[in-house]
C-alpha cells in the first residue's frame, strides 16, 4: 500500500457567500462613490483610502461579519482561538486591461479579499510560491508534464461570486493579472491577533494608525 502526505501544507479557505447581497450592493456603491488613489504601477488599478470601522457604520457591519471568520482561520495558524483585529481594510476598483503585481502583506498575519462583483476568467487571483532563491532550480515542465500540489508553483483562484471571502496568510505572494472582462470590485485587509506566546515568550501586536 503507498500513502502520501502532504507535509506542512499552507491554509488558504474561501467562505462563500460571507456576506448578503444587500451588503454587497452597499459596500459597491460605497466603492464607486468614494475619493480613490490610483496605484503606482497602473492608473487602471484604484484604490480607497483606509477604511475604519471605528467611523463608518457599514465597514463596522462588515467587520463584524468577518470577524468569526479571522478567529477560525487564525486557528489553523496557530492553534488556538486568539482576539483578532482588522488592522486595515480598503477597497480595489480594478478596470478593464488593469492587473495587479504581485505581492505580499507585511506586519500582517491574515489577509484576506471580499468579491463585490464576479471576476472575469481572466483576472482571477493568482497566488504563488516563493519566488528566487540564492541556490540553482531544477524544473520539469511543458507538454505532458501533469501539474499537482507537489510540483506546481501557482495556483488560480477559481471562479470567485460576489460576496466570497478568501482569507490566506499575509505571508502568500498574490496578484491578478490584466483584466479582459468588466469592472471587477473587491476588499482587501489585513489582521492581527493581539498576542502570540511562545513556552512563556510573549509578544503583543496592537495598531496604531498615528
Ligand atoms: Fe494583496
Amino acid at each position: 500500500m503507498q500513502q502520501t502526505f502532504g507535509l506542512f501544507p499552507i491554509p488558504l479557505t474561501r467562505v462563500q457567500g460571507a456576506i448578503n447581497a444587500s451588503l454587497i450592493q452597499r459596500l459597491k456603491d460605497a466603492a464607486l462613490a468614494s475619493n480613490k488613489s490610483t496605484n503606482v504601477a497602473t492608473h487602471l488599478l484604484s484604490h480607497t483610502r483606509m477604511l475604519d470601522p471605528g467611523q463608518d457604520a457599514l465597514f463596522a457591519e462588515l467587520a463584524g461579519r468577518i470577524q468569526p471568520e479571522l478567529v477560525q482561520f487564525g486557528r489553523l495558524l496557530f492553534g488556538e482561538t486568539l482576539n483578532w483585529r482588522i488592522k486595515e481594510m480598503w477597497m480595489h476598483v480594478l478596470e478593464r486591461g488593469g492587473s495587479q503585481f504581485m505581492h505580499t502583506h507585511a506586519n500582517s498575519f491574515i489577509s484576506a479579499i471580499l468579491y463585490l462583483t464576479r471576476p472575469d476568467p481572466s483576472a482571477r487571483t493568482i497566488f504563488h510560491k516563493s519566488l528566487g532563491s540564492a541556490e540553482f532550480v531544477f524544473k520539469n515542465d511543458g507538454p505532458g508534464v501533469e501539474i499537482g500540489e507537489f510540483n506546481g508553483d501557482k495556483w488560480f483562484l477559481p471562479n470567485a461570486e460576489p460576496g466570497d471571502l478568501i482569507l490566506y496568510p499575509s505571508h502568500l505572494l498574490h496578484g491578478v493579472p490584466p483584466n479582459q472582462g468588466g469592472r471587477r470590485i473587491s476588499i482587501a485587509l489585513n489582521a492581527i491577533p493581539d498576542r502570540l506566546n511562545s513556552q512563556g515568550y510573549r509578544i503583543a501586536f496592537s495598531c496604531n494608525k498615528h
